[in-house]
């Protein structure tokens, strides 16, 4: 399939940034910017006390709204923890799965990235999982066996119909709030490298249809190189998708 067929979709990951009050503000000032830009799905991934507020200002808009993380367990004795049932009634749609700080931080693994994938899908939740290697890996040389690695461990158990909601975003963990980007060829190559193995689990039909993002570092400034590049079917934005004007750009790059 040829990239024109796939959607684009431009993420935004706030992080741990956004007071309600903060949220509500930045939507204001970026639905007018965005609206009528039909060339690329746009989401907004907020924290999950600006969920409400997220949903209720975007109503009827162009951009849709996605959790950061969620629990794999339906319900039970996690403290702190959301499940997809609780995000799913809140009028999320989509939901980041693996980002690395949450396995550098909070000791997620390949397994339980899975679990939550899983769990995330069962409750019809679009899931933008994130794999990426880290630097001392691309610097062996290893950077292909290690997003595949984890392409297969965390998507396991995925079934084929169930890929149609899957997004992936190849995150190169060095290039992440480092101001350091992958250059467009990295980025075309390794996301390359998550198609083909798309292609060996799934089939070449449904490795040329899904999306495949890139993060890391994505701004106003490199957004349109990386977004030329035939396997970049889009972009997960951390610091610019927290300002609107640069956000916006990125939209406009991705038309
Ligand atoms: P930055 O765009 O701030 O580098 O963050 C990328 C990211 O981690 C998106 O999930």
């Amino acid at each position: 399939m040829d990239k024109a067929k796939r959607p684009v979709v431009i993420a935004g990951n706030w992080k741990m940034n956004k007071t309600p009050a903060e949220a509500k503000t930045l939507i204001e000032e970026l639905k007018p910017m965005v609206s009528g830009k039909k060339g690329c799905d746009i989401v907004l991934c907020v924290p999950y006390v600006d969920i409400s507020v997220a949903v209720e200002s975007t109503k009827g808009t162009n951009i849709k709204i996605g959790a950061e993380n969620v629990h794999f367990a339906e319900s039970g004795a996690y403290t702190g923890e959301i499940s997809s049932k609780m995000l799913k009634e809140c009028g999320v749609e989509y939901v980041i799965i693996g980002h690395s700080e949450r396995r550098q931080y909070f000791a997620e693994t390949d397994e339980t990235v899975n679990l939550r994938t899983k769990a995330a899908l069962a409750e019809g939740l679009k899931v933008i999982l994130c794999v990426g290697e880290v630097k001392e890996q691309r610097l062996s040389g290893i950077t292909d066996e290690i997003v595949s690695i984890q392409t297969k461990l965390d998507l396991a158990g995925v079934n084929a119909d169930d890929m149609k909601n899957v997004i992936i975003a190849y995150e190169p963990v060095w290039a992440i709030g480092t101001g350091l980007t992958a250059t467009p060829e990295q980025a075309d190559e390794t996301c390359g490298v998550i198609r083909s193995t798309l292609a060996k689990l799934y089939g070449e039909n449904i490795a040329e249809s899904t999306v495949i993002q890139y993060g890391g570092s994505m701004n106003a400034k490199n957004a349109a190189e990386l977004l030329a590049k035939k396997n970049v079917d889009g972009g997960l934005i951390g610091g610019a998708s927290l300002k609107a004007p640069d956000f916006t750009v990125i939209v406009e790059a991705a038309q």
